[in-house]
């Protein structure tokens, strides 16, 4: 399995992944979302291939005091065998070169699996609440 940064050619597939693990939401226009990521930090945009096959994804970034992980995929016929743990692992690591002491991310409350996968591999739940604003509505 290959992982590397996200090329533009990988956009059907990517969103193809991210609709059949349930990640898309009527409110985030996945394109839109691919665009924006590319104008920042675009390498830390990452893929991961088998047999010409995008099977996974993850949106890494770092705004100098947090990191931040979205978009974490794996496509569902390959779930369970460590490849979101060796994607969020590469990461992980680019954001540890870069000096970022801690990395936050958002889960849904009702997304179980998701809760039980973080915590196997090291997170825990802050006790803050998290706020949003939507600056552009989608
Ligand atoms: C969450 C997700 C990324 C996990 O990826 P994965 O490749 O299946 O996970 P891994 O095989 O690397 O599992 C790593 C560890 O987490 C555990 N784990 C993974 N899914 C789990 C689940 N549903 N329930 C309990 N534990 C789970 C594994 O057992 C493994 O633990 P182990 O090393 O002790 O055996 C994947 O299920 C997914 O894409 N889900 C849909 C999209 C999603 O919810 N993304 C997160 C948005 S916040």
């Amino acid at each position: 399995m290959l992982i590397r940064p996200y090329q533009e050619n990988d956009e059907t597939a990517v969103i193809a992944l991210w609709e059949k693990s349930g990640l898309t939401r009527p409110w985030n226009d996945p394109q839109k979302d691919i665009v924006r990521k590319l104008k920042v930090q675009a390498d830390w945009f990452v893929v991961a291939e088998q047999d010409q096959q995008i099977v996974a994804s993850v949106m890494a970034g770092y705004d100098g005091h947090r990191g931040w992980i979205n978009y974490l995929a794996v496509d569902p016929l390959l779930q369970g065998q460590g490849v979101g743990r060796r994607i969020m692992h590469y990461v992980e690591q680019q954001l540890l070169e870069f000096g970022c002491p801690k990395i936050n991310l958002q889960i849904r409350k009702s997304n179980e699996e998701a809760i039980s996968f973080y915590r196997k591999i090291g997170y825990s739940e802050d006790e803050v609440l998290s706020f949003g604003k939507r600056l552009i509505p989608d």
